[in-house]
C-alpha cells in the first residue's frame, strides 16, 4: 500500500500539489521581514530556490539556477523560525533536527531535512475547479502568516502535533506538553485571498485576508470584495526530531523547546516568496490531475538533483551544537 498516512483514508485526491523540499540553509536571513539585514534577528529553515538571499526582490523565478524542491520549476523560497531546545536545567540551547516530513509517496522520496509544500485549489480530495478559478502569486509576491510576538493563536491554520509512530495526534494550538517519541509536527496554513493589487505590505499579511475558519485541509470560504482574489491554498509542514532531547525533559515539566526567537508556541510564523518559472504555478493550478506525483507539463527533479542545490552561509556564526544563547539573543543569566 503506497499511501500510509491518515490521509489515506480519504478518496483519491488530485486537487493540487504536494511535494518536498530539502533544506536550502538553515542561517540568520529574512528579506520578507529584514530586507538587507545580514544578520536578521533569529535564526531561519530556509527551503527552495538558490536566488535566496537578504536583499532579493523581483522576479525569482527568472534569477534562480536551482531550487531544492521536487517541482524543478519551483524557485520559490519557503521558510520558519528555527525549534531549538533548552536544557531545562542548564540553560543551553540547542538546535532541533529537521527530518523530511513522512510520510509522503514512496516515503520522503530522498528529502533531506526540508518540509513539504501544498498548493490546494479546493481540499485534499476535490479541485473544483469548475466553480473557483484559483490565480497563482505574480512575480515578486510575498506574505508572512503568524507572529513571532503572539501571546495567542493567531491563526487557525498554525498548529502542532505530537508524532508518535504513524499517528500525528491531536492538533494543537502550541507545543506539546509532553515528550512526542516521533518528533514534533508543525503546520503552516497562509491565507487564501489576496488584494489583487498589492505584491506586499507593511505587515506583510494586510494584502492577503483569511476566510479559513477551521483548521486541517479544508476550502477556504469566499474572499470578501476587498481581498477578492483567491490564490492557491499554501501550506508547509515540518518535522522536527525532538526524540533525542526527551530523556533530557524531566517528567511533568513545562515544555523545554523555543522557537529560536526565544518564543512560546504561539509565536510559529512562517514565511512565503513566490518564485515559479513563467507560468507554471498557474498551469499546475488549471488541471485537475495535479497532485503527488506531479501533473502534465509540471517538470519534476529527483531529491538527489534537489539535494545539490545549495547557497553559500553568509552569516558567519555557530547554530548548533550547545550553545549559551540563541543566534542574535541576549544571553539569558
Ligand atoms: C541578492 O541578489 C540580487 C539579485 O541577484 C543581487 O542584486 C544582490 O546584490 C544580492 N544581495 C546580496 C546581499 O547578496
Ligand atoms: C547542558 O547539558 C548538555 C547535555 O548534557 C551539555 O552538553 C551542555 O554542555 C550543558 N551546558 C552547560 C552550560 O553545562
Amino acid at each position: 500500500m503506497k499511501f500510509l498516512s491518515a490521509l489515506a483514508l480519504v478518496a483519491p485526491v488530485q486537487a493540487g500539489l504536494r511535494f518536498p523540499c530539502s533544506t536550502l540553509t538553515i542561517q540568520r536571513l529574512d528579506p520578507v521581514v529584514q530586507p538587507g539585514m545580514a544578520p536578521s534577528a533569529h535564526v531561519h529553515h530556509i527551503v527552495g530556490g538558490n536566488a535566496f538571499n537578504a536583499t532579493m526582490t523581483g522576479d525569482v523565478g527568472a534569477r534562480a539556477t536551482c531550487t531544492t524542491c521536487q517541482m524543478s520549476e519551483d524557485f520559490s523560497n519557503y521558510w520558519t523560525a528555527h525549534l531549538y531546545f533548552k536544557h531545562p536545567t542548564n540553560g543551553s540551547y540547542h538546535r532541533v533536527p529537521v527530518l523530511p516530513v513522512q510520510p509522503l509517496l514512496g516515503g520522503s522520496q530522498g528529502a533531506q531535512g526540508g518540509l513539504t509544500v501544498y498548493y490546494t485549489q479546493f481540499d485534499l480530495s476535490r479541485d473544483n475547479l469548475a466553480q473557483q478559478k484559483i490565480t497563482a502569486f505574480p512575480p515578486g509576491f510575498r506574505m508572512t502568516v503568524g507572529a513571532p510576538t503572539a501571546e495567542s493563536r493567531s491563526h487557525i491554520g498554525l498548529n502542532y502535533q505530537c508524532l508518535t509512530g504513524q499517528n500525528r495526534g491531536a492538533l494543537l494550538a502550541n507545543f506539546p506538553t509532553a515528550p512526542c517519541s516521533g518528533g514534533i509536527f508543525t503546520a503552516h496554513h497562509f491565507p487564501p485571498c489576496w488584494d489583487g493589487k498589492n505584491l506586499d505590505s507593511a505587515d506583510h499579511q494586510s494584502h492577503m485576508y483569511n476566510t479559513v475558519n477551521s483548521d486541517g485541509f479544508i476550502n477556504a470560504p469566499a474572499c470578501p470584495s476587498s481581498h477578492p482574489v483567491r490564490v492557491p491554498q499554501v501550506t508547509f509542514e515540518q518535522t522536527w526530531d525532538t526524540t533525542k532531547f526527551n530523556s533530557m525533559w524531566p517528567s511533568g515539566t513545562p515544555n523545554p523547546f523555543v522557537w529560536s526567537f526565544e518564543g512560546n508556541g504561539y509565536g510559529t510564523h512562517a514565511d512565503y516568496m513566490f518564485g515559479w518559472k513563467g507560468d507554471a504555478l498557474q498551469r499546475a493550478m488549471d488541471k485537475s490531475e495535479c497532485f503527488y506525483d506531479g501533473c502534465g507539463s509540471i517538470q519534476k527533479q529527483s531529491m538527489t538533483v534537489a539535494n545539490q542545490c545549495k547557497i553559500p552561509t553568509t552569516i558567519d556564526e555557530e547554530t548548533d551544537g550547545w550553545l549559551s544563547a540563541l543566534p542574535g539573543m541576549e544571553m539569558k543569566m
